[in-house]
């Protein structure tokens, strides 16, 4: 597909594999199992679920920070599962990622000017002053901020530093791990803000990971639902907030507020805790916290199957609720 940005395809990240012997890798940690994803131009994507079910594994994969233990990721149309050092370089350019904690990913020794210059030279390019300045403007930010360090910086403000690093070298993608998260609730609204109008100006697609469903419902144009390792269920995010298919949606959605006045959702609380990605559960990873399982949940592990009526909303269930 010519605007495919971003192609995984039957991605898995074990960690902790060390050697042949079968006896370590019965004790990997599978923190990405057979996973395949798209993200098409124009798409902000958002990636939910709970902690550890693999999300930032996943953010890693599709940025080349982290080789696949199994699979092949392909950006923009060019299969760079195997490509590494120089040959990787124009093709990574198109896929930037930004991290969730701003005060840990920038070199606190470093001046602005010098971690925007960073991923030029890493590309082989010299940028001039007012490219950098560009950059800043493009944030938020302005020259005067060049010279100063990152801890003269509120977390908004570095985040946006962070997002100016990101789109230095002219990304296709952002991949945002958790962006907003270790910000204030008012400095989130501007950040995703910033996110949106830059979608809009530089014509970017995201994905966006998330644990917060309604950080995720002002901006995402499609959903995908992680859990231990594995997509359970994705679809355009109207189609995903308002008919969940997977149970696992459902109790995530239910824990979210309702913008309208008055209306309440039945809340579904789930108990147990989630399995260990050693070793998860056979057939649906969900089904040993799940309201609706039964035998046959534990048979065999399901593929992602277009729910009711719609190609574009695919939910991995036995007994979906649409
Ligand atoms: N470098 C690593 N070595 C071993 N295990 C790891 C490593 N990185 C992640 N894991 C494990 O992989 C699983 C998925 O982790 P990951 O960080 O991708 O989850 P996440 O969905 O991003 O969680 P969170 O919402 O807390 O950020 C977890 O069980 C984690 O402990
Ligand atoms: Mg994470």
């Amino acid at each position: 597909m010519p605007d495919e940005l971003l192609h995984l395809e039957n991605i898995k990240k074990y960690f902790g594999l060390r050697g042949g012997v079968p006896w370590r890798q019965a004790q990997a940690v599978k923190a990405v199992d057979d996973v395949s994803f798209v993200v098409r131009k124009g798409e902000t994507v958002g990636l939910v679920g709970e902690s550890g079910s693999g999300k930032s594994t996943l953010a890693r994969v599709a940025t080349r920070l982290l080789d696949p233990t199994a699979g092949r990721v392909e950006i923009g149309g060019v299969d760079v599962t195997k490509v590494s050092g120089r040959k990787l370089r124009p093709v990574r350019r198109k896929v930037q990622m930004v991290f969730q904690d701003p005060q840990a990913s920038l070199n606190p020794r470093q001046s602005v000017g010098t971690i925007l210059t960073t991923p030029f030279r890493a590309q082989g390019i010299r940028p001039t002053k007012i490219q950098l300045v560009e950059l800043l403007e493009q944030v938020g930010l302005s020259a005067e901020h060049l010279d100063r360090y990152p801890h003269e910086f509120s977390g908004g403000q570095r985040q946006r530093i962070g997002i100016a690093r990101a789109l230095s070298v002219q990304p296709e993608l952002l991949v945002c791990d958790e962006p907003v998260s270790a910000l204030d609730v008012s400095i989130q609204a501007q950040v995703l803000n910033l996110l949106a109008d830059l979608r809009d100006e530089l014509g970017l697609s995201y994905v966006l990971v998330a644990h917060d469903l309604a950080v995720v419902r002002q901006v995402a144009s499609r959903i995908a639902v992680m859990y231990l390792g594995t997509i359970v269920e994705e679809g355009p995010a109207a189609e995903v907030y308002d008919h969940p298919a997977h149970p696992y949606t459902r109790a995530l959605l239910s824990a979210v507020p309702v913008p309208e006045p008055g209306a309440v959702r039945d809340r579904i609380v789930l108990t147990g805790d989630v399995p260990t990605p050693i070793s998860p559960p056979s057939g649906c990873p969900f089904r040993t916290r799940c309201y609706k399982a039964e035998d046959i949940c534990s048979t065999k592990r399901l593929v992602l199957e277009a729910v009711a009526g719609s190609n574009e909303h695919k939910a991995a269930c036995y007994l979906p609720e649409i």
